[in-house]
């Protein structure tokens, strides 16, 4: 019977840079057309939002600080596991998932994955100090994924799985940039990885190229593409990753091996959040959530709905509620809740102890 720990980080990309940049995202959406006149104006901002961003320097900093910490405890937690393979939950942001198969899920089966995460910051100014264009490799457990790929299935639900990428030439920002913050000293990473995609941005997967794109789109609506340029079909429900995460533990349950389980990505986006203007990110629908989480009734989010879920902006938040379906027995260790205004998205790391 295997033996699972289970663990919740954030992949946030512009913690691959320096402090300074963090709040870089929110000062691009203030050029957006979408965001009303008004709202540009720091002094129409909720009250915390402009205290957060008038001492934003600290901020920042103090945000990698407790970043750092949270991923080393994490990282001791894994190492003192010594799991024989880690497995991924992580969004594709129009990466892999384009135009030609978006699948609800997909779980790749291959033994190595070659990284180059630093192209998002593309500056030396990044937490290894390496040029932008640095390649490393990740180790892969490939035939132990098909075979979970194959007990899934068999357990009737239908994952989708792949042997090679097929639209982005290395491993995606999810699990890439996870891989760079779970070995932020550079000691070395030798555990294998079985990443398992989510279509997280679901209706918005393509119309929003899987990100911001909604917010600079300047095209007239009679040059958009009746269907590329509209909301698509849905992502998986809350259920459906409940219940995919669910399968997945009694295939686990049923090997020798001993997994970490994870979940790699911030909960509510700004970006993502239209009723906020896209400047802040859903900072109820969260704490709500972590109330559940801190409390061991993760399970809950089972009964979340689509609409809700996207409506927060919360949609990455799909891969917790993966997580949550393979481990919903266990009550789990809170390691940080990082809230925020201005730094994009709001972040949760936490271990799901055995
Ligand atoms: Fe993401």
């Amino acid at each position: 019977m295997a033996e699972i720990l289970g663990v919740g980080i954030t992949h946030y990309p512009p913690m691959l840079g320096y402090p300074k940049t963090y709040a870089n995202l929110i000062r691009g959406i203030m050029h957006s057309k979408l965001v009303p006149e008004d709202m540009k104006q720091p002094a129409n901002w909720p009250k915390g939002m402009q205290e957060e961003y008038d001492d934003e320097a600290a901020q920042a900093i103090i945000h990698q600080q407790r970043h750092k910490e949270a991923l080393s405890t994490v990282r001791q937690a894994i190492d003192d596991f010594a799991p024989d393979a880690i497995i991924i939950f992580g969004d594709d942001q129009y990466e892999n998932f384009k135009e030609d198969v978006i699948p609800p899920f997909n779980m790749y089966c291959m033994d190595s994955f070659p990284a180059q995460p630093f192209t998002f910051v593309n500056t030396k100014e990044n937490i290894w100090g390496v040029d932008p264009e640095h390649k490393f490799s990740v180790p892969g457990a490939g035939k132990l994924a098909q075979q979970l790929a194959d007990g899934v299935i068999s357990k009737h639900f239908p994952i989708a799985y792949s042997y090679k990428y097929s639209n982005y030439p290395n491993l995606t920002h999810a699990f890439s940039n996870a891989m760079v913050f779970l070995d932020w000293e550079q000691k070395g990473w030798s555990y294998p990885i079985i990443p398992i995609s989510v279509n997280c941005y679901g209706k918005s997967v393509i119309s929003s190229r899987g990100g911001a794109s909604h917010l600079f789109d300047q095209r007239p609506a009679s040059e958009k593409d009746a269907y590329l340029d509209q909301p698509g079909p849905a992502g998986p429900t809350p259920q459906t990753c409940f219940n995919m995460g669910a399968t997945l533990r009694q295939v686990l349950e049923e090997r020798p091996e001993r997994f970490v389980v994870m979940a790699s990505s911030g909960w509510s986006h700004a970006f993502l959040t239209e009723k906020n203007h896209w400047l802040y990110p859903d900072r109820d629908f969260d704490r709500a959530r972590f109330k559940e989480l801190e409390s061991g009734n993760h399970r809950a989010w089972v009964d979340l709905e689509n609409d809700a879920v996207d409506d927060a902006g919360c949609q990455e938040f799909k891969n917790w509620i993966c997580l949550s379906g393979v481990l919903p027995d266990y009550k789990p260790e809170i390691v940080d809740y990082l809230e925020t205004w201005i730094f994009n998205s709001q972040k949760c790391f936490a271990i799901f102890r055995p």
